[in-house]
């Protein structure tokens, strides 16, 4: 099968693709996991009007809020990321989710009988065409000032949200579903992952740029756990996205992987994940994991986001340990936080995190 992409402009800053395929950059390109959110004012504006999932179905809303942050810090951002979230691929799979504040559920997945309530084949197109269509017109509205990030969810993930039902401090429903029922949490966990593939393949499709898989409940695992149930669906990703595009004709773009907490395995993953970058949340010291890494990946993250509300000293002086700490190795870097940016930070905070990494990170900065 042969499929092509749109026509796009051209684009004028590839720092991210460059440190994302292990170039040391003149400096870090630099983004940040929730930029499109409640922090920012006009972000609130909208939502004053729309309902969260709605603005995720309305391409024209989805590419409007994707651009606040990249018109906000125009020259200072190095990469957009669709607006959407990770939930729609439970809802794909025929579940219902609302958004109030936190995702909630209303109809968990119970005992393994239930997954019979899910769509067995899910159509992308027809159930999340909507996402495709805001990573077209996005793009062509970025006009190639910087790349577009396409994600989705790991199965991991998205496997304990559907069973919590929602946010939960323990996981307890999750996990007890991996230890009384493994192989069907293994099947299950190998159905979502076979809905993450056709789904970062049609964002691919649609004008995404690069992709990044979000498991941000895999420190919730112990290795060995994580190596059973979430390590095999990682890969599963990686190896058959990449298999796609090249049967398809389409880009070989870059691939991120963000396991939060999963720390104790980057090593392994460098190794054998099969993805381009890996994301690091601020409990490990960069030097240490590009130890671990070694010249396999490029490295993404790192700061707490809690230290946007230090104030710009504690912002400054930890930008330039992050930068110290990264570039003490070689190989790609992308400034990041090492989660996501929390409702309460004021955006001229995130601008000063934005400044201090243009001086901090560039080759010779430190000096
Ligand atoms: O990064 C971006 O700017 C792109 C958009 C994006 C959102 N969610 C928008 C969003 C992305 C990449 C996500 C990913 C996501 N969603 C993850 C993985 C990353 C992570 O944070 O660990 C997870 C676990 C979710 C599920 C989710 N969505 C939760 C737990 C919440 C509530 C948490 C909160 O911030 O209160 C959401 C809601 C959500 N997704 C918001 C945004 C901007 C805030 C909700 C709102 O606008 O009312």
């Amino acid at each position: 099968m042969s499929s092509s992409i749109p026509v796009f402009p051209p684009l004028k800053n590839d720092l991210l693709l460059r440190a994302a395929r292990g170039e040391k950059t003149e400096r870090a390109p630099v983004w940040v996991m929730r930029q499109a959110g409640r922090y920012l004012p006009e972000f609130r504006k909208v939502r004053e009007l729309h309902e969260f999932f709605e603005v995720c179905r309305t391409p024209a809303l989805a590419t409007e809020i994707t651009l606040q942050p990249i018109q906000r810090y125009s020259g200072l951002i190095d990469a957009s990321i669709i607006f959407s979230d990770i939930l729609v691929i439970p809802q794909a799979l025929g579940m219902e989710v609302l958004m109030n504040p936190g995702p909630y559920f209303p109809e968990p997945l119970v005992t393994p009988e239930d997954v019979s309530k899910l769509r067995t084949v899910v159509d992308v197109e027809k159930e999340l065409g909507y996402v495709f269509r805001a990573i077209t017109q996005t793009r062509m509205e970025l006009n190639g000032e910087v790349p577009l990030i396409g994600f989705c969810g790991a199965p991991w993930t998205l496997f304990a949200y559907m069973i919590e039902g929602g946010g939960s401090k323990t996981l307890q429903k999750a996990k007890t579903w991996l230890f009384k029922y493994p192989e069907e949490s293994k099947a299950l966990l190998r159905r979502i992952a076979v809905v993450c593939v056709d789904f970062l393949v049609g964002q691919v499709k649609a004008g995404a740029q690069l992709l990044q898989v979000f498991d941000s409940w895999a420190g919730e695992l112990s290795p060995y756990d994580f190596e059973q149930f979430s390590y095999p669906t990682l890969k599963y990703i990686s190896t058959n996205v990449r298999q796609r595009l090249a049967e398809e004709g389409l880009p070989s773009v870059p691939m991120t992987l963000f396991a939060k907490g999963a720390n104790h395995a980057l090593g392994f993953l460098a190794e054998n994940a099969g993805y381009d970058v890996l994301g690091i949340d601020w409990v490990i010291d960069p030097a240490k994991a590009r130890a671990m890494v070694g010249d396999k990946v490029a490295l993404q993250g790192n700061m707490d986001p809690n230290l946007l509300y230090g104030g710009k000293h504690a912002i400054e002086e930890a930008v330039k340990r992050m930068s110290e700490s990264f570039r003490a190795g070689e190989g790609g870097w992308i400034a990041n936080l090492g989660h996501g940016i929390t409702p309460g930070v004021d955006p001229e905070d995130l601008k000063w995190f934005f400044e201090c990494v243009h001086k901090y990170s560039a080759i010779g900065g430190l000096a």
